[in-house]
């Protein structure tokens, strides 16, 4: 048995028996559904400057802001769909193998593949809001070829529900990571570099509160000597359709 399939064993055991089991995931589950990672080869941040993100830029010059906003995020990647990785998540979720997701996507690609319990840290690309009298609306209610898109209610410049750099972090997704890091047996990371502040501290939480690390990336990320205890190195659809073939299949043998 090779040491990722020893390692997958073992996972499938600490998440049968977890109490409460916490997926954490960034950027990397959604690299196999065609939306590239911000970091690393192909990153976005390899392409684009990420002001493109910050709150003041927006405000400063909208137009130019949603130019970019646009071909990024409604363009190339409006129409990606959830890949193996997302759908065997929401499989261990009605399985009740899996308590919460914690994403820091913004992709919405949880939720399409059928996750109930995802809490978006950084907000959620299918929503707009209006800066100035907070309408929401989705994004498919919204005509994009007419940029900077305005509030049909108040006349307001209407920005991405996501979180640009600058802004805070949504309180109730605050709130569910924390509680998530407190009572979780088990946080199984899923695609993230842990490079961004305070998305990042979860993890290390959840390890002081006693929780196993399950970690799965093709790359040792800030948290695999730190925090991990078991490494699935490998793409994320890989990984999680060996550990779902070990955790819905009863093991043969009793090791
Ligand atoms: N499967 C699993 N992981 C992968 C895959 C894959 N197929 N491909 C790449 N990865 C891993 C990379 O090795 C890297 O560790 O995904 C991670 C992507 O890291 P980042 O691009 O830094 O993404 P993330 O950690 O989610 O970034 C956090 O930074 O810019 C902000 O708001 C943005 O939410 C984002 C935050």
């Amino acid at each position: 048995m090779t040491l990722n399939e020893k390692n997958i064993h073992k996972a499938a055991e600490f998440l049968r028996k977890s109490k409460f089991t916490t997926a954490y995931t960034g950027a990397g589950i959604s690299v196999e559904s065609g939306i590239p990672p911000f970091r690393g080869e192909g990153g976005l941040w390899t392409k684009y400057d990420p002001n493109l993100l910050d709150i003041d830029h927006f405000i400063q010059d909208p137009l130019r802001a949603w130019e970019i906003i646009k071909e990024i995020y409604y363009s190339h990647f409006g129409s990606a769909k959830p890949n193996k990785a997302h759908l065997v998540l929401a499989e261990m979720e009605q399985r009740g193998l899996l308590g919460r997701t914690i994403t820091q996507n913004i992709d919405n690609l949880h939720q399409e593949a059928g996750c109930k319990n995802v809490f978006d840290f950084h907000g959620n690309s299918k929503r707009l809001v209006c800066l100035s009298c907070h309408t929401y609306y989705a994004v498919t209610d919204v005509n994009l070829d007419h940029l900077p898109p305005a509030c049909r209610q108040c006349g307001g410049l209407l920005k991405p529900d996501y979180v640009f750099f600058g802004e805070s972090i949504p309180q109730i997704p605050l709130s569910a990571a924390y509680e998530a890091a407190k009572i979780s047996d088990v946080f199984l990371i899923i695609g993230t570099t842990g490079e961004v502040m305070p998305a990042n501290q979860f993890p290390l939480i959840a390890k002081e509160n006693g929780a196993t690390i399950i970690e799965v990336n093709p790359h040792e990320s800030n948290y695999t000597s730190a925090v991990t205890d078991i490494f699935l190195q490998g793409k994320a659809t890989e990984m999680m359709e060996l550990l779902a073939e070990a955790l819905f299949t009863p093991s043969l043998d009793n090791d």
